[in-house]
């Protein structure tokens, strides 16, 4: 398999400056509203970017729950590898992919958790199901065999009342975003890039090289 062949030319469209809001976060909604108007799967899907301890990254997906000028939004068990990363340095990045319209958005914020009513909010308007699970799952520990999981997910499914407890350990955080870049492909790998930077009250715009 030759993957030095394995390419494609980018020209779905171009970005220039005068197309762009002068608020990212509503730039960003607009290229949301757009991706969710194709057949694109999990158009709220982002990886969200975290730092261990020595440094090293680490990324995966969850899904983008709100967003609004306040940051975006994103549910997850806070013991899990992400939630101890982000207990211990803040600074997280996300990433939207989406790539197969020739797009990519690009944030860095600080997390903050989100407060306990807006998770319980939330967590009991998911499928009771969803929630037993999350009440079963120690998001990121290790587990002998999917047996016992289902093991304990099936009594829990018995046991518990109807209105699931919210997990201690479960919950949420508010990405406060203080850069994005939009990133839209171009012929010739002449990509645009524009990026939106927080700076003495207000969101300064540069267009980047590709
Ligand atoms: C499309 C997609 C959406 C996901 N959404 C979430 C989510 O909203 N919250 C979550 O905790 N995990 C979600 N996951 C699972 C995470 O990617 C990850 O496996 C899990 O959160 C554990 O990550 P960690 O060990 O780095 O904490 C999603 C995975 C995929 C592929």
């Amino acid at each position: 398999m030759n993957l030095e062949e394995f390419r494609r030319n980018y020209s779905m469209g171009r970005l220039s400056r005068a197309d762009l809001n002068a608020c990212p976060v509503s730039q960003f909604e607009q290229w949301l509203q757009q991706i969710m108007g194709t057949s694109i799967k999990d158009p709220t899907a982002m990886i969200v970017g975290t730092c261990d301890a020595s440094g090293q990254p680490n990324q995966r997906y969850v899904l983008l729950k709100s967003v609004s000028a306040d940051g975006f939004v994103f549910f997850t068990d806070t013991d899990s590898t992400k939630g101890q990363e982000i207990s211990a340095n803040p600074k997280v990045s996300l990433l939207f992919p989406w790539h197969a319209y020739e797009r990519q958005v690009r944030v860095q914020g600080v997390a903050k958790a989100l407060d306990r009513e807006k998770v319980a909010e939330y967590f009991h308007s998911r499928p009771r199901q969803s929630q037993v699970a999350a009440y079963t799952s120690e998001q990121s520990q290790v587990i002998d065999s999917r047996q016992t999981l289902e093991q304990a997910f099936m009594r829990n499914q018995d046991e518990l009342e109807d209105q699931v407890p919210l997990p201690e350990r479960w919950g949420g955080y508010l990405i406060e975003p203080h850069s994005f870049e939009f990133w839209q492909g171009g012929d010739y790998r002449l990509h645009d890039r524009f990026r939106y930077q927080y700076h003495e009250g207000g969101w300064q715009i540069e267009r980047l090289q590709p």
